[in-house]
């Protein structure tokens, strides 16, 4: 493995060879043309970049048209780029199809690394914070009560909860943003949100993200393509008349403790407009798909179940949990946490961009360089985690040895989620509260137990499944 590029010897071969990739950097035979194509319209992309790193090493490239990829799959590379070297891979690429969902670049999530860039992030970050430190908590035990209610009304018969996970989450968000007032429907709040899933599992297909890499295929006619477009008009739409609403009820009376009345004040109508998409679209999905995973695990292992309830009772007796009890709830933290490690629900994050010439692990890597995280890779590293693939809650017990340090869920460093600790709030007191009040169990025999790889687009979501909820006594 070549030394790092600020040790080697002066006049090396390599110091002469022009800025690219270093040629000795890794990665799978690629094809006259296509490049690695084929490796990246694999079915479960997450877990195949994960097996190619078993044989190319936890740092390899891929490459697609022009653009050469530098795919990390362990938590020291991962945390050498984003962390230790953060402003040199703190970009985002450009691409054809970003561009076009991201209002052209003007969103917290898709823009690339800039002075304006950092002054949006900081100021919506800003918000978002202060909103949480005044209603999360309050925000957060509303919704899951409203969701004890929607699960109590079942009255045990099976059922699919995704739904319901996504309208939670989704209310949370929403209340954040604009206040409990949101003057909408919750119809209209479903479409708002169907639309902006399909946006994301749109983009993260490969025949739309072919088109970054492929321009003369942009003259073809591609369906999935034209759907993107539409669906990126509608989300525009409705999320331009929530702006206006929100608008005229502040005029009315201005509320300080929401985000929009924070950043509406200081941000031209499409970094607003854009930051909303990017507040709701991080918030709903993600936490949604969580829950979903976290029930999806615990069909398979009801001792985890019964185990968090036994503490609950214990340690809190009768009464709801609060986001401070965590520390009391070692088994809840830790089931927390090995969902979190197993199943990471942007299990690539979102691709880096080599804002300048670099290195990683020793290696060269030109700017403009494209790195993907794997995330999913780094959970799931047998150097680091003792069997990776097996769910084990249990590893994150105090002297069981498992360190949070190598958990990289929300990434890390300049692009760290921006959510990430609404996230935590709220899949802690979502997981508190479900399992006090239900207990989950399987619709039939063990063909009735959900399938565990799941489904993997930008977010690694579960198949679909149901689930018998019994109120606990
Ligand atoms: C970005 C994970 C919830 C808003 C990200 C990234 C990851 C992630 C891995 C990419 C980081 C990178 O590029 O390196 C998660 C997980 C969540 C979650 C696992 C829940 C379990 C949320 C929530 C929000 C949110 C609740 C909003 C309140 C965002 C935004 C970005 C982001 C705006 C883009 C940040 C940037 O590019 O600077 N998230 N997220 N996420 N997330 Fe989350």
């Amino acid at each position: 493995q070549p030394k790092d590029a600020h040790s080697r010897p002066l006049f090396s071969l390599s110091s002469l060879l022009p800025h690219r990739v270093s040629p000795s950097l890794p990665g799978p035979p690629s094809l006259p043309l296509l490049g690695n194509l084929l490796d990246l319209m694999q079915d479960h992309l997450p877990g195949h970049l994960t097996s190619l790193s078993r044989c190319y090493g936890n740092i390899f490239r891929l490459r697609c048209g022009k653009t050469t990829m530098v795919v990390l799959s362990s938590a020291e590379t991962i945390k050498e780029a984003l962390v230790t070297k953060w402003s040199d891979f703190a970009g985002r690429p450009h691409s054809y199809t970003g561009d076009l969902v991201s209002g052209g670049g003007c969103s917290i999530s898709l823009g690339d690394y800039s002075e304006k860039w950092k002054a949006h992030r900081r100021l919506v970050h800003g918000a978002l914070q202060r909103c949480c430190a005044v209603s999360l908590h309050a925000v957060i035990e509303r919704q899951a009560l409203a969701l004890r209610q929607v699960i109590l009304d079942y009255n045990q018969k099976p059922v699919d909860l995704l739904e319901d996970f996504t309208v939670a989450a989704s209310n949370v968000i929403t209340s954040l943003v604009f206040g409990k007032a949101d003057n909408k429907s919750s119809a209209e709040l479903r479409r708002l949100h169907d639309c902006l899933n399909e946006i994301v599992s749109l983009w993260g297909s490969p025949c739309i993200s072919a088109l970054d890499s492929f321009p003369l295929l942009r003259k073809l006619p591609n369906p999935p393509f034209s759907r993107l477009l539409k669906e990126v008009e509608r989300r525009d739409d409705i999320i331009r008349s929530h702006l206006e609403d929100f608008k005229v009820s502040q005029q009315r009376s201005a509320n300080p403790n929401v985000c929009a009345t924070v950043y509406v004040q200081m941000l031209t109508e499409t970094h607003v407009h854009m930051a909303t998409v990017d507040l709701l679209i991080g918030g709903t999905e993600t936490t949604a798909v969580w829950l979903y995973w976290m029930v999806a695990f615990l069909l398979h292992r009801p001792e985890v179940q019964a185990s968090v309830y036994s503490e609950l009772c214990t340690v809190l007796e009768s009464r709801y949990p609060r986001y401070s009890d965590r520390h009391r709830l070692p088994y809840l933290s830790a089931l927390v946490s090995e969902v979190l490690r197993i199943r990471p629900v942007a299990p690539l994050a979102v691709p880096h961009r080599a804002t300048r010439d670099s290195s990683i692990a020793g290696y060269f890597i030109p700017k403009d360089t494209i790195i993907i995280p794997n995330l999913y890779g780094a959970h799931h590293d047998p150097a680091v985690w003792d069997d990776p693939d097996t769910f084990k809650p249990e590893r994150f017990l105090e002297g069981k040895g498992a360190s949070t340090r190598a958990l990289l869920p929300f990434g890390g460093g300049a692009r760290l989620c921006l959510g990430a600790s609404v996230a935590r709030m709220e899949v802690f007191l979502f997981t508190a509260y479900l399992l006090r009040d239900f207990q989950f169990l399987p619709t039939g025999g063990k063909a009735s137990l959900p399938d565990l790889k799941g489904v993997a687009s930008v977010v690694l979501k579960a198949k679909p499944f149901r689930v018998t909820v019994r109120p606990r006594p």
